[in-house]
Formats: structure tokens, sequence, C-alpha cells
């Protein structure tokens, strides 16, 4: 893999972000922290005993963190840099309720169909857009979202994306997504 591919266009691969987490293991949330965002994923998910969430391209991010104070009990975490998911498994070792593993979005076959109640992704659909074949790749990525879904299973997707851009990838998809929208407007919320 060619490395001096522009910064934003390296979001997409592994090794930018191995890289990354190797000089930054410092906590960091991409666009909002999970209090912020909390009266959101509790419209869609609220706190329940037997839910399992799937965080997808965890990062460093201490989102997951917050929802188990919340009360989230069972919080799977993936993402694709094995630097990052090794550092969160030791930070939270003592924490059962969040599990850490490495795993590629696109391809997410050690989890059963149907196996999450919701999938939330802060920034990793963003990333996959960045790099090159995105349109394949995301929506090699948005079938395994639906794959791993529980029927009424809600996929909270947290972008910086223009809407209509973002939208159009499930309106085109081949599964029958229901989408709804909230802008969040940044000054409010920092
Ligand atoms: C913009 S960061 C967001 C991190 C975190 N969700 C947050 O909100 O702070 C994108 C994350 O997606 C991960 N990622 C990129 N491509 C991925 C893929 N194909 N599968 C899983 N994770 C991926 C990166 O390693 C990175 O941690």
């Amino acid at each position: 893999m060619a490395r001096e591919t522009s910064s934003t266009q390296s979001y997409s691969e592994k090794w930018y972000w191995d890289d990354r987490y190797t000089n930054e293991s410092d906590s960091f949330d991409w666009y909002q922290n999970y209090s912020s965002l909390s009266p959101l994923i509790n419209l869609y998910l609220p706190p329940h005993p037997t839910h399992r969430s799937l965080v997808i391209g965890c990062g460093n991010s201490a989102f997951s963190e917050g929802m188990v104070d919340a009360g989230y009990e069972d919080v799977v975490n993936i993402d694709i840099s094995s630097v990052v998911i090794d550092a969160m498994n030791k930070k939270h070792s003592d924490r059962p309720q969040l599990k850490y593993l490495k795993m590629d979005v696109r391809d997410m076959k050690a989890f059963e169909d149907a196996s999450f109640d919701a999938v939330i992704d802060k920034g990793t659909l963003d990333s996959i857009l960045c790099g090159s074949n995105s349109r394949q790749h995301s929506t090699q990525m948005i079938e395994e979202v639906w794959r791993v879904l529980k029927d009424k299973g809600v996929y909270i997707l947290i972008t910086y994306g223009a809407p209509n851009y973002r939208l159009r990838l499930f309106k085109e998809s081949s599964r029958s997504w229901t989408t709804k929208l909230h802008v969040i407007d940044k000054s409010l919320t920092d």
C-alpha cells in the first residue's frame, strides 16, 4: 500500500490508524462525546438489561465507557486497528460489560446474523468513505451492519457528512432501511 496518499484518504487504512494510535494513546472522541449524544442514543436505544450493542470503529473513544456508566450492560466494540484494541482491552480489563475485538466492519463473520439490538458508528463510515473504492467498501459495511442487526435493531450513525449524501447510501441499499435524520447544532452541545 502506497503510504504517500493524502491524510484524509488514509482514514480508511489500517496502517494509518495503527500509526496514529501508537503515537496518540490518550482517549479521544471524534465529533461529540457520550454525554452530548446521550439524549439521542436514549431515544432509539434506552438502556435494557438484555440488549446487546455493537460499537464499530470504536478507536480509543470513551463513548462506550459512557454507555456502561449509563446502564448499558453488553457493549461490544470492534476496530480495524490491533494497536487500539490491545490498548482498550488492557484499559478496560476490569469492566466485563465492555468487550474489544479486532475486526474489519466490512467482514464481521465472527458475529452471527441478527446478534445485536443496536450498531453505533461515530466516524467510521465517514472514514471508509474517505478511501479508495469507497462506494464498494461502504456497501459491504452497510450490508454487514444489516446482517448483524436483529429485526427491530437500530443503526445509529453519527456522521459529519452531508445528510443527502449519507441518506442516499441507505436509499440505494438492497435492504429496506427506515431512516430518521437529526441534525445536531454543534454550538449547542459543546
Ligand atoms: C474517525 S475514527 C472514530 C473513532 C471513534 N468512533 C470516535 O468516535 O472517536 C474512525 C475509526 O474507525 C476505525 N476503522 C477504520 N476503518 C475500519 C474498518 N474497516 N473496520 C473497523 N474499524 C475501522 C479506525 O481505526 C478508527 O478508530
